[in-house]
């Protein structure tokens, strides 16, 4: 098979450079992002890869190597692609830069990747994240990590009608292989922690795929935006659930229908969680860590509402297993992926173990990644 660059050049012709970002796994911190809250990802050794090389007209060809699919487009022209939906990741980048005023050329560009599709890994970050990074580079535009991240996050936002919040481009962009990244996604302040070397971070793909354009996520938003809009009428000063601390949603809980109290009380306990985790990481207590994400998982699953049946099998299965710390549902959720800390010398007889396990609950097989 060609590479992605032998077949940029087949195609194009050209001299074409390469750029790459990763997926990521949250370990901890969900849904807390769009609330102005903590997160704690870490990339896993899986990519998004375009190559690109400039065009002297503002026509811009791509090729999906994986589908062998392509599209073109004008960027003067640039709307969204109902027939290759993959082209509008690109062509999203591509808008939010021209409507920040940056001066794009055309161009020509292949892109392949390795991160599942649909498993809550961010793929559509990394593959932003890469784009963003080779318009940068190619058009000389000047552009921090920072402001990068953003670039993605409004591509995902107004381009793809996503309410995202910025913790996959962030972590896609600025994390470091073997490190998690805290991240306050209000002030952008973030910082890198190692991982305990004695544990690994098993990820386990339910392969029940739900899309993230699900109207699910943008609900979700809406909700923890009402919960503030009833809040903030006795507490002016809260802006977001951020502001929010377990007292003051004690004292809010009878003003707020059922299910808003509950979406607030997730995203208020699961901040908690982030700080904490992030303690007994630089303490070494891995146990405490996989205790706070098994009820972050709890939290997900009846207040947030955003896990399902496989992801519940797979978290349940890890109970009785004493070399597994900790496991939950990472990413939106509605399907995708649990992560879970597990002693390193027992990886891959975890791995069997709930493999078998899974298929017969479910009778489907599951993919195992490690972060
Ligand atoms: C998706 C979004 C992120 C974040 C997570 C949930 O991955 O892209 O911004 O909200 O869901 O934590």
């Amino acid at each position: 098979m060609l590479t992605l660059v032998e077949r940029h050049i087949k195609s194009y012709g050209g001299e074409p450079r390469v750029f790459k970002a990763p997926g990521r796994v949250n370990l901890i911190g969900e849904h807390t992002d769009y609330n102005d809250g903590y997160v704690l990802p870490t990339p896993i050794d899986r990519y998004l890869w375009v190559t690109i090389s400039p065009r002297e007209d503002d026509t811009v060809r791509l090729q999906a190597m994986d589908y062998n699919e392509w599209a073109e487009h004008r960027l003067s022209s640039i709307s969204y692609d109902k027939e290759h939906l993959w082209a509008n990741y690109v062509l999203g980048v591509a808008h939010s830069l021209m409507g920040l005023g940056y001066i794009l050329n055309g161009f020509d560009m292949s892109i392949h990747g390795d991160v599942p599709l649909g498993a809550g890994l961010s793929s559509s970050a990394a593959l932003e994240t890469a784009v963003v990074r080779a318009l940068n580079d190619t058009f000389d535009l000047g552009i921090d990590p920072v402001e990068m991240a953003y670039i993605g996050k409004q591509c995902e936002n107004e381009f793809l009608g996503v309410q995202s919040g910025i913790m996959d481009q962030f972590v896609s962009g600025m994390g470091e292989y073997g490190k998690a990244l805290f991240v306050d996604c209000r002030t952008n302040a973030h910082s890198l922690h190692d991982l305990d070397p004695d544990y690994a971070f098993v990820i386990l793909n339910t392969m029940v795929s739900r899309e993230l354009s699900g109207s699910d996520y943008n609900v979700r938003k809406s909700q923890c935006d009402e919960a503030v809009r009833i809040i903030s009428e006795e507490n002016p000063e809260v802006k977001a659930l951020r502001d929010v601390d377990e007292a003051m949603l004690l004292a809010s809980w009878s003003k707020l229908p059922d299910v808003i109290a509950r979406r607030a009380r997730h995203v208020v306990t699961e901040n908690s969680r982030v700080l904490e985790a992030l303690k007994l990481l630089s303490e070494g207590d891995m146990t405490g860590f996989g205790g706070l994400m098994y009820d972050s998982h709890d939290s997900l699953r009846h207040d947030y509402e955003v896990s399902c049946t496989e992801l519940d099998a797979l978290v349940d299965s890890t109970l009785y297993l004493k070399e597994v710390l900790g496991s939950r549902m990472t990413g939106a959720g509605f399907g995708g992926c649990t992560v879970n800390l597990v002693e390193k010398g027992y990886v891959d007889k975890f791995i069997e173990t709930v493999s078998k396990r899974y298929y017969t609950s479910t009778e489907k097989r599951l993919e195992a990644y490690l972060a």
